[in-house]
């Protein structure tokens, strides 16, 4: 395997794993139920894990874990220091780590920094009297009048940042749900707790975190309480322990905002490893339906530059709704008509769908947008499901309408749990175009043409073009404005990256992929350090459901050939002309531009 070079970056090049992982995020309570009692747990991951080695992914992110009464799918925490007794023990925790890092996949989970339970004792606590040790430890006020520039984050169904309290006889401060009352970071005894959290889960195994709602830790008056410079100071501070303590651990924002504001995360490379970018999201929505790259490449201009060993974590869809906070109220309007024509489909400020179903079940719409994801900047994310085309159910309530249960096989429950159908969680798909039936897990398995293993050889040629992960972008001049192509290029290092830290157990075992990597292809061009060599690859999309001419302007690589990277087909050098390439429906395509200019036969198989 190879690993790019992170350009010009100290320290151990083996702790930026991160740049060059596919990151699979995946609910507990959804994936596989090991106990039969109607809820996925720890084990059944843990069992689950073969088949996700086989797909390719490189790092799991779970959702949360923790005790909870289950009001906001976990990420309303009773006990930060326990698992939710439903999905097993701190013990299963540790097995599945093990497992996992023994087949060369790492862990990384949620960490709901910003607010707690109302149920969490701490807040029981503070709620029972103004005078009580941890009275300080949420924020209080006497009235709601307090910070009107907050926004209401869910704001169809809370009027209020603020909720009253019966007990206390004060309002409380919370950006979420009112049952999710905000801790106070301006006490150091809270800000130390969350430290002691930290701690504790990287102390058994986890390799990093996800920072749930990260832009909301402070609040200071006559602002908006997002971004405050007090929150990026609390942000170093957990950096710091994880440089001091953890090397090599994680840390990925969920900040919901404009590129510019959510790239601060990055710090100067003092704050997290990466960032979700949001905003490029729903414009590779809009680019599919308008046909047009402009949303797509207008957000990547509007995108800054990163600090080295930093990394952009991208996606199309996740547990929440796709959300529409970060675009126009004309692009929104765009997007609720395109893709949310039934309104049980909206969701909070968005659209509470699956990605097949958002694409009418259009594989080779689902094909092009995952070669998007696979090839922009940015770490992938896949969420669970996503990689068989599961669909949604709108007419469960909030996000539960994409959490419904993994969708292993024909039997039973999908073969995700063999408890009533009553009991479960959650019903599974049952309808004739998505209902496990139809779609699963062991039927795409048993089908080499299925969208299945198609993500999967995508994300075996994803790993032998290790520029993918942090080469620099050029976006490509086209005057056909429904052809998206831009050039990954930089210096790839010919090594293995990290291996999996080890939690004291056996050493990492590299991830078999059963199919061998794509044979590099030279560029002829000197490699600048020794060791390492240069990679470029093309990768061309038609956003357009017809077929596509694209002349691309590759003068900085005439006298190169394009050679197809699937079938390791060369095609026509680059000339002095612009080069033609003619493209299909939704059709793309990833060339490694190499110096070798054979004429066309002798390399033909
Ligand atoms: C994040 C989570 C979302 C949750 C919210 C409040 O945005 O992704 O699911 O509801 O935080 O914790």
């Amino acid at each position: 395997m190879s690993a790019t070079v992170p350009s010009g970056s100290s320290g151990d090049p083996s702790h930026h794993w991160f740049q060059h992982t596919v990151f699979y995020e995946v609910l507990v309570r959804g994936f596989f139920d090991a106990n039969d009692d109607g809820t996925g747990d720890l084990a059944g991951l843990r069992a689950k894990l073969d088949y996700l080695q086989w797909l390719g992914i490189d790092c799991l992110w779970l959702l949360p874990f923790n005790p909870s009464p289950m009001r906001d799918g976990g990420y309303d925490v009773s006990d930060f220091f326990q698992v939710h007794p439903d999905y097993g023990t701190i013990g299963d925790l540790v097995a599945l780590v093990e497992d996992a890092h023994r087949r060369g996949i790492r862990v990384i989970a949620d960490l709901v920094i910003n607010h707690t339970s109302d149920q969490h004792p701490w807040f029981v606590e503070s709620r029972s009297s103004r005078t009580n040790p941890k009275a300080d430890w949420y924020v209080w006020n006497d009235d709601d009048k307090r910070w009107p520039e907050a926004r209401v984050v869910f704001a169809d169904v809370e009027r209020s940042n603020w909720t009253f309290d019966d007990t206390r006889k004060q309002y409380y401060w919370h950006r979420f749900y009112s049952h999710q009352p905000d801790l106070n970071y301006d006490n150091p005894e809270v800000a130390e707790a969350m430290l002691e959290v930290v701690r504790f889960w990287l102390d058994l195994g986890l390799d990093g975190f996800r920072l749930d709602a990260v832009p909301y830790l402070f609040q200071r008056d006559g602002t908006s309480g997002e971004h405050l410079p007090e929150t990026h100071a609390y942000v170093r501070r957990i950096r710091k322990q994880l440089d001091a303590e953890y090397p090599g651990r994680i840390l990925l924002a969920e900040a919901n905002g404009w590129p510019a504001d959510v790239a601060d995360y990055f710090g100067t490379g003092d704050e997290c490893h990466l960032c979700f970018h949001f905003p490029l999201m729903p414009r590779l929505f809009t680019a599919v339906r308008r046909e047009q790259r402009y949303p797509v490449t207008e957000i990547l201009s509007q995108t800054p530059e990163i600090p080295d060993g930093c990394q952009w974590a991208i996606f199309l869809r996740n547990h929440d709704e796709l959300t529409l906070e970060q675009v126009t109220d004309e692009e929104r309007d765009y997007l609720f008509a395109e893709y949310a024509k039934d309104p049980r489909m909206k969701r909070h400020m968005g659209i509470g769908r699956r990605l097949a179903p958002l694409l009418d079940g259009d594989r080779r719409l689902a094909e092009l947008l995952y070669a998007l994801l696979l090839s922009l900047p940015g770490s992938p994310v896949v969420y669970y499901g996503d990689e068989i085309l599961m669909g949604d159910n709108i007419y469960l309530g909030d996000r539960d309408s994409v959490r419904t249960p993994m969708q292993w096989s024909p039997d039973r429950n999908g073969g995700f749990s063999r408890a009533d159908f009553a009991r479960l969680y959650l019903p599974p798909l049952m309808d004739p175009v998505y209902g496990y039936g139809a779609v699963n897990v062991e039927a795409q398995m048993r089908n080499p043409g299925s969208f299945l293993h198609w993500l999967r050889g995508m994300l075996v040629q994803r790993r032998s073009l290790p520029v993918l992960g942090v080469g620099r972008m050029e976006v490509l001049d086209c005057p056909n404005p429904s052809i998206l192509a831009f050039v990954r290029s930089g210096e790839v290092l010919e090594a293995s990256i990290a291996a999996v830290p080890s939690t004291g157990q056996e050493p990492a075992v590299p991830v078999s992929t059963g199919q061998e990597p794509a044979v590099p292809v030279s560029t002829g061009q000197e490699p600048a350090v020794p060791g390492h060599r240069s990679q470029a690859v093309l990768c061309v999309h038609n956003l357009s459901r017809f077929a596509q001419p694209a002349l691309l302007d590759l003068a900085p690589w005439e006298g190169m050939r394009p050679v197809e990277v699937l079938g390791r087909v060369p095609f026509p050098a680059v000339g002095a002309e612009p080069y033609p390439l003619a493209l299909g429906p939704y059709g793309y395509s990833w060339f490694e531009l190499s110096a070798s200019v054979e004429p066309l036969g002798a390399q033909e198989p």
